[in-house]
């Protein structure tokens, strides 16, 4: 099984409109965190009649993925470093992603953090607050100076909650518990999106002149991953690709270096979270012969050199025997006052509390989880793809973090692409909305039938067990190091599954087990494009190591991208990468750099 896109059975051939709920809108915004919002209010703000518009999730409203970024967002205030500017973001920004990004989309979101920091500071955003009452700023890896603005460490969902008001005040309509499986599309124009409502099974059509993506990455594709298990499984991208748009830098998965050890926490806690922000207000990590061993790797900036130096790090300890028994390290912020660790990382303390760990007494084990995905769908400086009315933002799309992410810079990208999307969709909603032409509906009965077939599918394989298999080829095959063999043994697994999901057995739309088929679909489609990338770019280059091409090969300073030939099949192409202006330019040549030891 792909998404469904079989010709349909004749006898299922017939979802009728009248069998299903058509809303018609402007703009359809799918998925409900922070850029989704930030494109909403930006739409209201501009002018756009708020009943042209609604955004829709997968979960209850301001219970998005957002909630779970933590450790802050990053803009250049200068709250503590006058020093720091846009232009030194920018280029510490370029300089994680070793020169992947797109260097007008960093301008893009560099240049205006400050500003839209501010701007949630008016909207109430209860950001933590130095003595003169400014958003208070904190060192986070690979930073030259301290610019993470923050709220404790629980960032994201200070921000989204700030949004959501906003958004309400706003009278902005949203609609929970509805999941998307297909963007509807003509001749590479964007006529609304497809999918069923998740509490009743009811199919829905959005007949709308604009769609925003703002549907999340795809790093719950792994087996340690840092995400909720039923959100990041890849259905942005995999929408987009479906739909005609392209995929770009998909092979660049970031690992971060410190997720929870389920061996010694309890499953359910595998892969979730450390915040950067403990290694941010003075963490340490030790092996379990109590070496810090982040001396050796980076004696300059120790556990806040880039997160792909600290997450292989850690993986080489472990390999090399060092490791703690159930394979992990030790992250240490004992040193620290226990008021002081309360005030400034409140969920993690009271996270481990719960868990019988006192974060002022002793350590916590961690290991490196999956965490982002640089990669996503190819857009234009507006966010939008090459299906004409389709945009992609967020986490979604592609362009600003290159081969590897700052931490703060997804929060960032989240509300400056919300405004600069929010702008061009509202300025091509003026003319009013088209009137339907019939091709729509065609497609949308077509996509049912295909449901329907599904839901009816009595076959052998489980869809959650078979995405679960996913999550461990990935992790085997795609993980933090590669090579040739490992990536084509995983392609060919990865055939074996795709052979298996054509034979699934299913429930209905409100099932589990339908979800579960929804997000094989995509998860194959994503897969596939990790698997292939990481094998083209026969290099290593931030957060993509490969054992076989330990370099960096300068000829691949180009982006991988992804589209859907006319038979099905994925065609890889590579793209070069733009050339940043002067003034970024001159920052990178200054030098800027993180100096470690201001912590101690
Ligand atoms: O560690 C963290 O708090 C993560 C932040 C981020 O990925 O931006």
């Amino acid at each position: 099984m792909t998404i469904p896109s079989r010709e349909a059975d004749n006898e299922l051939d017939a979802v009728e409109p009248s069998e299903y709920e058509t809303v018609e809108l402007g703009t359809l915004v799918i998925g409900a965190g922070a850029a989704g919002a930030r494109t909403a209010i930006e739409l209201v703000e501009q002018g756009v009649d708020p009943e042209e518009v609604l955004v829709i999730g997968k979960r209850s409203h301001g219970d998005a993925h957002t909630t779970w970024a933590r450790g802050g967002i990053n803009g250049a205030l200068g709250t503590h470093d006058p020093e720091d500017d846009w232009t030194v973001h920018a280029a510490d920004t370029l300089n994680e992603g070793h020169f992947l990004n797109d260097p007008g989309k960093v301008e893009t979101v560099t240049k205006q953090m400050p500003g839209l920091l501010r701007e949630l500071d008016d909207w109430g955003m209860d950001y933590s607050r130095t003595e003169d009452g400014e958003p208070d700023q904190r060192f986070f890896g690979a930073q030259s100076f301290r610019r993470t603005a923050f709220a404790g460490d629980h960032t994201g969902e200070s921000l989204l909650n700030t949004l959501v008001e906003r958004a309400q005040d706003l009278s902005i309509p949203y609609q929970e518990n509805v999941f998307i499986s297909r963007l509807l599309t003509e001749d590479g124009e964007a006529l609304g999106a497809a999918g069923y409502d998740m509490d009743t099974g009811e199919y829905v059509v959005f007949d709308a002149d604009t769609v925003v993506l703002a549907a999340g990455g795809y790093t719950s594709l792994y087996q340690r991953h840092s995400s909720r298990d039923d959100e990041n499984t890849g259905d942005g991208p995999a929408l987009a690709y479906l739909a005609g748009a392209e995929l770009m830098d998909i092979e660049f998965v970031q690992f971060h270096p410190t997720g929870m050890m389920g061996d010694r926490y309890g499953e359910e806690w595998d892969g979730r979270l450390v915040t950067e922000a403990v290694r941010g207000e003075g963490g340490r990590l030790f092996n379990a012969e109590g070496e810090r061993f982040m001396e050796r790797y980076s004696p300059d900036q120790m556990e806040l050199d880039a997160r792909d130096v600290v997450a292989r790090a850690i993986a080489q300890e472990v390999r090399e025997g060092r490791g703690t028994e159930n394979g992990g390290v030790y992250l240490d912020i004992s040193h620290r006052e226990q008021e002081f660790i309360q005030e400034r990382l409140p969920r993690m303390y009271e996270r481990f509390a719960d868990l019988g760990v006192d974060m002022s007494e002793e350590p916590v084990e961690v290991a490196p989880t999956s965490h982002y995905g640089m990669g996503g769908v190819r857009v234009d400086d507006e966010g939008e793809t090459r299906v004409d009315g389709l945009y992609a933002i967020g986490e979604t799309m592609a362009g600003v973090h290159g081969a590897n992410r700052l931490g703060g810079n997804s929060l960032a990208e989240t509300i400056a692409y919300g405004k600069v999307t929010g702008q061009a969709v509202a300025g091509r909603l003026t003319d009013g909305s088209q009137p339907e032409s019939g091709r729509l509906h065609d497609r949308a009965q077509h996509h049912f039938a295909d449901l329907t077939r599904l839901a009816n599918s009595d076959g052998s394989h489980d869809p959650e067990a078979l995405l679960d298999e996913v999550r461990e080829l990935l992790w085997e095959h795609a993980g933090l190091l590669r090579t040739e063999e490992g990536l084509s043994d995983g392609t060919a697994k990865l055939q074996e599954l795709r052979r298996k999901a054509d034979d699934l057995a299913v429930g209905g739309p409100t099932s589990r087990s339908f979800e579960y088929a929804m997000d094989l679909g995509f998860g194959l489609v994503v897969a596939e494009t990790i698997l292939r990338g990481a094998s083209k770019r026969t290099e290593s280059r931030g957060a993509h190591a490969r054992t076989d091409y330990p370099e960096v090969d300068p000829e691949l300073k180009r982006n991988i991208v992804a589209e859907r030939d006319s038979v099905g099949g994925m065609q890889l192409t590579t793209e070069p990468v733009g050339t940043p202006s002067e003034a970024v330019q001159e920052a990178l040549d200054a030098g800027h750099e993180l100096d470690y030891h201001q912590l101690e």
